[in-house]
């Protein structure tokens, strides 16, 4: 079976790799030839645990191309995984989806399987399926199965070939038969990979739904902590009180200033908006949307209530950490951004610090700020540290050194790194989310 991928960016790229993990012969197809000439030589353009490995594990079964008429021309199964960005009204974006499309139709010579990974509103695959139909050649079966994806940066290769589930939805057999042939490898060991299968449109919402949830998730326990702050409870107790009962789990309730990356404040705001347009808007999504938004900004307006407008001027405050969650360089939608923009309109001085994300912070800021390469050298001489990333080396970081280089050692953590036990033995101050404030200064 011949099986091709476009686009080679979180989704496609992992998906690719991960199939010829399993024994398929993959063409991965990107129009940025730059990208797609790293590939060939067995890098990856993106930072995700031991997806390289497996590029070069299993390179005689991938090849990488911008020639996309040769890589859909006699291709069996088609997935596509390329972007669906929010556009400025909160829908999704659907012209790269549809790029490929034009170009699949232009190009395919016989039947085949088209498999939309990429998150698209419900809806979509049927659409999808009329607009290539009605664009291949007389004679050509084109199917349509929706496969959304489940995975999260920095444990993509992981979530992947040890899924929590495959969802597939189809509406005929022929698309069915291919599918349950593509994953049979992972739904046997080592793998176990639960199969579940169900129509299209059934497959689009399992997607949103899983998303919005697990943001929802977020959002609640963050207005849960930042009320531990005001009625004086402390949010790990809480959460751990919670978490003792398995409808609730234990996973996704760290509070922290709000999510981000590329996937759950585009997912909420698309099913929001897509929610609207049937006249049937989702509140508590609406709700999740607005809580995050103020999230991202919960410490900086700590920060501000306490120090105020005038003297927080002038301020040299360090950042550690900038991408949206560890183990990836990603910033997209990242809280690190929204916080420094404001401190620069407050006119603080900013340095920042990341383990990986420097190179794209810069892009965004310029010399509008400082760029440090060690903790050390971000946070001395500073009146103010904030944390915006739970990056190990930030976790791990000696406290001592808060107290020997910081001109005063005030530490305003937004993923509560630290321990509030380990704090107290320290004469610093530190306020974190959902917890008591410590100032031994
Ligand atoms: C998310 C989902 O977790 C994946 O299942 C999904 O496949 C993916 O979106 C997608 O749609 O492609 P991802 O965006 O990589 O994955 O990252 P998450 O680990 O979910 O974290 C998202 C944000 O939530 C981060 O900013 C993180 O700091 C924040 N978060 C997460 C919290 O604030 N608290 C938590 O308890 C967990």
């Amino acid at each position: 079976m011949k099986v091709v991928v476009a686009g080679t960016g979180y989704v496609g790229l992992v998906t690719g790799v991960a199939l010829a993990k399993i024994g398929h012969n993959v063409t991965c197809v990107d129009i940025d030839s730059k990208k797609i000439a790293l590939m060939q030589k067995g890098i990856s353009p993106i930072y995700e645990e031991g997806l390289e490995e497996l590029m070069v594990e299993n390179a005689k079964r991938l090849s990488y191309t911008v020639d996309y008429k040769k890589a859909y021309k006699d291709a069996d199964v088609i997935f596509i995984g390329v972007g669906t960005p929010e556009r400025s009204d909160g829908s999704a974006n659907l012209d790269y989806v549809y790029e490929v499309c034009d170009n699949i139709a232009e190009s395919i010579v016989h039947d085949c399987v088209v498999v939309i990974k990429s998150t698209v509103p419900i809806g979509t695959n049927d659409k999808v399926e009329e607009y290539l139909r009605s664009r291949v050649e007389d004679g050509i079966f084109i199917s349509i199965a929706s496969n959304p994806e489940f995975l999260a940066q920095g444990t993509a290769v992981r979530d992947t070939l040890y899924a929590s589930r495959i969802v597939v939805g189809t509406e005929d057999k022929y698309a069915k038969d291919i599918m349950r042939e593509i994953y049979y490898p992972l739904t046997q060991e080592p793998y176990n990979v639960p199969y579940l299968e169900m129509s299209r449109r059934s497959a689009e919402m399992v997607k949103y739904a899983s998303n919005d949830f697990l943001a929802l998730k977020i959002s609640y326990i963050n207005e849960v902590s930042n009320f531990c702050e005001i009625i004086g409870a402390d949010i790990e107790d809480v959460t751990m009180g919670m978490s003792y009962d398995k409808r609730i789990g234990n996973k996704f309730l760290n509070p922290g200033i709000g999510y981000g990356g590329s996937c759950f404040p585009k997912d909420t705001k698309a099913l929001h908006y897509l929610s609207c347009e049937y006249d049937s808007e989702f509140k508590t999504i609406k709700a999740c949307i607005d809580v995050n938004k103020h999230q991202k900004l919960h410490l900086f307006n700590k920060l501000k209530e306490t120090y105020g407008n005038l003297n927080m001027r002038n301020m040299d405050i360090a950042i550690l950490g900038a991408t949206f969650k560890p183990g990836t360089d990603d910033l997209r939608e990242a809280s690190s951004i929204d916080n420094v923009k404001a401190l620069i309109d407050y006119g603080c001085s900013v340095t920042v610090y990341d383990p990986v994300g420097l190179e794209r912070f810069k892009k965004i800021f310029g010399d509008k700020i400082k760029y440090a390469t060690t903790i050390d050298e971000c946070i001395k001489d500073k009146d103010i540290t904030m944390i915006m990333t739970e990056w190990d080396t930030i976790k791990n970081y000696d406290i001592n050194n808060y107290i020997n280089l910081m001109r005063t050692p005030v530490i305003y953590d937004g993923r509560n790194c630290y321990k509030l036990e380990d704090i107290e033995k320290y004469p610093i101050k530190y306020v974190s989310i959902g917890r008591k404030e410590i100032n031994k200064l």
